[in-house]
């Protein structure tokens, strides 16, 4: 059975000749070396002993590397570049355009960026120069190409690291200008923007390109397009860097580290353009938190999503903490197990390194009390502390785990996670669910709205892919929808065809709702065509207060927040409502259209719900799992290979223990070679990883 989860072939790995998983972090001793000279070598003994094999190098270091315009300092970095290679360490290489120098912004100021307001911003933060900048494009291409020449052929290089975390928008007048140059390649002609942009609502009517206000709010289509316009400059921005470098060197693979989920980036399309996706990402999972196994299973999808980004080549995590962030709070140490539960549960969606903010603790300014690999204070005490021993541990297993290298699984579910659905849906004034911090984490209700459908197969060990929305979908046995907004004539095509070939659909309420423009689809939703493969219509959606319960009947466990209207159109009703007045109305329905099922959830089922449908839907579609038997909560397990080698991981996120009954197959310790039959005992938080004995 788990052969059908195993690809034939391996995929590219991150870095350039990667052999070992990547364990390493960001280091900044140009922070360090002008008040202590010796720092590098102190750092490269305590890298050694701890198994940090690599390091990314030189983010926000501009100044160190240009002190006034045009004098360059790279002797430090030569000695950092030189160290990190004699001791084998790979280095992922920055340029230094994330943070400018106070010259910078003195000398140029239209490289400060202009606030919704029309402010240009004082000097100071960091991510803030305009997209546009002749000047900040001038000094970065300076400066980037200096590095790139200078340490093309340095042995260490293994990426190259675009800026940081790239993000934000700008309102000054060049941005502008890019703006309506953007529109009038988009639309071609004021009318046809005009009727995009729904204009002539509150006399909006544009008559000029430049009348197309960005702050403006009220035209939600033009937000829209606001946002995909600033995702595309800093796309532009991306290229802009990553060209510089390629001339230099075209073999050597080039990144821009992603922030998880967030609202305002479509990683989506920007992951089209890196050579290699990697994140920054902080959990914080604490062993006490309620929602534990809900927020697990949130970040496996995130991992699952980045796997997906790029096909042929796996993930990595660029940033993520050994110990707690100085910006959570409170600042609750990392507990005992759980950072290599955390770590793990990467490799085991497919990651091929984890790296960490940051390996040196600074010692003053706001990242001084971020955990970080070694604190401020690190001499040979490191050696005596707890984040030392359960680092070199992960780094022992790491070495063990080095055959996992490019490896992937082949699901047969696919979740569709869009961006513009996710932009169109929260713009869209009257569809606001609020969604307080969950367990003190802000996760936005499109991610924990998709996160109740991933679950349900995350506990049963079902492989997932979650996947943009026009990607091939047609060897998936399900497709799963969850408040998928937006719906072009193509996607609706699309699953039309999927499901008349024989597949199976999913969709949540707020489905298919608008076009492409953020315009609301005539014809009834789901619009575009779609009612008659779900075989109903919707007259109207009921938003409640979140966590209003909104009971049924027809399936255990009961709905909640939402309730679409529906008509029945042919689709025979699964789950009806049970109170107010659209009590006994269809909630759940399913309709057989052409050999497939359509199925449409009108409310928000909660897991009873959820389990009992997936359950029958598994298993109407034979959808395998890794596992014969569902897991206990809080356990999941997941696979990844290549050919004939399958390493399965058993992640408990549970303070408990736990038994996994584990069916026929026999598994073998990666770590202690230990060969087990029958049932696995999950001590509380671990992380597992076995292979399999054929
Ligand atoms: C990241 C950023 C790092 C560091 C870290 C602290 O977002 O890329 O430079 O600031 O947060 O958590």
């Amino acid at each position: 059975m788990l052969e059908s989860f195993v690809p034939t072939h391996r995929v590219r790995t991150p870095l350039k000749d990667q052999a070992a998983l990547i364990h390493g972090g960001d280091y900044n001793p140009d922070q360090w070396l002008p008040m202590m000279p010796g720092i590098l070598e102190k750092d490269a003994s305590l890298m050694q002993a701890t198994g940090i094999n690599s390091s990314s190098v030189g983010i926000f270091a501009w100044t160190s590397l240009e002190p006034e315009q045009g004098r360059f300092t790279f002797d430090w970095l030569d000695r950092v570049m030189d160290t990190q290679a004699s001791i084998g360490n790979r280095v992922i290489l920055a340029t230094p355009s994330g943070a400018m120098p106070a010259w910078v912004a003195e000398k140029y100021p239209g490289v400060r960026r202009v606030d919704r307001r029309g402010f240009r911003s004082h000097y100071g933060n960091r991510h803030n120069h305009c997209w546009t900048s002749p000047s900040y494009h001038e000094l970065v291409k300076l400066i980037d190409s200096k590095i790139a020449e200078r340490y093309k052929s340095h042995p260490a290089l293994a990426m190259w690291h675009v800026s940081n975390e790239l993000q934000g928008e700008c309102f000054c007048d060049l941005c502008r200008k890019g703006w309506c140059e953007w529109l009038e390649s988009r639309y071609g002609s004021l009318d046809r923007m005009n009727q995009a942009h729904w204009s002539h609502f509150w006399s909006h009517t544009a008559t000029a390109w430049h009348h197309a206000e960005p702050t403006d709010g009220v035209k939600d289509g033009l937000s829209l397009d606001w946002m995909r316009f600033t995702n595309q400059q800093l796309i532009d921005w991306y290229n802009f860097e990553a060209r510089i470098l390629k001339a230099s060197t075209p073999e050597v693979p080039v990144t821009t580290n992603f922030m998880t989920t967030s609202f305002a980036h479509d990683y989506d399309l920007i992951s089209r353009t890196v050579d290699v996706v990697t994140d920054d990402q902080y959990p914080g999972y604490d062993p006490e938190q309620p929602n534990l196994t809900k927020y697990a299973a949130f970040w496996s999808m995130k991992q699952d999503l980045y796997r997906c980004f790029k096909p042929g080549c796996t993930f990595m995590l660029m940033e993520s903490c050994p110990g707690s962030p100085q910006w959570r709070f409170p600042q609750r140490v990392k507990r005992p197990n759980v950072h290599r539960l955390e770590m793990l549960q990467a490799i085991a969606h497919g990651a091929d390194g984890t790296c960490y903010f940051q390996f040196r603790a600074g010692r003053g300014s706001m990242e001084k009390l971020h955990g970080a690999v070694v604190e401020h204070w690190g001499t040979e005490r490191h050696l005596q502390t707890r984040r030392y021993r359960e680092l070199r541990s992960l780094s022992d297993l790491y070495t063990k785990l080095a055959p996992v290298l490019g490896t992937s699984v082949r699901a047969e579910v696919a979740i569709v996670y869009d961006w513009q659905s996710k932009w169109g849906q929260k713009l869209s004034y009257g569809t606001g669910v609020p969604s307080p911090a969950w367990d003190g984490h802000d996760l936005n209700y499109f991610d924990e709205v998709a996160t109740e459908h991933y679950i349900r197969f995350w506990q049963r060990s079902v492989p997932v892919d979650v996947v943009p929305d026009d990607r091939d979908l047609s060897a998936y046995k399900l497709i799963i929808l969850p408040m998928h907004w937006s719906c072009t004539p193509a996607f609706a095509k699309k699953i039309t065809d999927y499901v008349d070939a024989g597949g199976t659909v999913v969709a949540t309420w707020d489905t298919a709702m608008a076009d492409e423009h953020n315009r609301m689809l005539l014809g009834g939703w789901p619009g575009e065509g779609l009612g008659k493969v779900f075989g109903i219509w919707i007259e109207e959606i009921d938003r409640n207060r979140r966590g209003t319960p909104c009971p049924i009947t027809g399936l255990p466990g009961t709905g909640a927040d939402v309730a679409a209207i529906m008509h029945l159109e042919g689709a025979e009703v699964i789950a009806s409502y049970t109170e107010d007045f659209y009590a006994g109305s269809p909630a759940v329905t399913v309709n057989a259209f052409g050999s497939g099922r359509a199925y449409f959830v009108g409310t928000r089922l909660d897991g009873k719900a959820l389990s009992s449908l997936y359950g029958r839907i598994n298993s109407d579609n034979s959808i395998a799992s890794i596992l014969p038997s569902p897991l206990p909560k809080g356990v999941t397990a997941q696979v990844r290979g290549a050919g004939d080698e399958a390493f399965i991981f058993l992640l408990n996120f549970s303070n408990r223990s736990q038994s996994v009954p584990i069916g026929a197959l026999r598994l073998k310790h990666i770590e202690n070679g230990d060969e087990l039959y029958g049932h696995i005992d999950l001590a509380p938080l671990a992380a597992e990883c076995y292979t399999l004995i054929r």
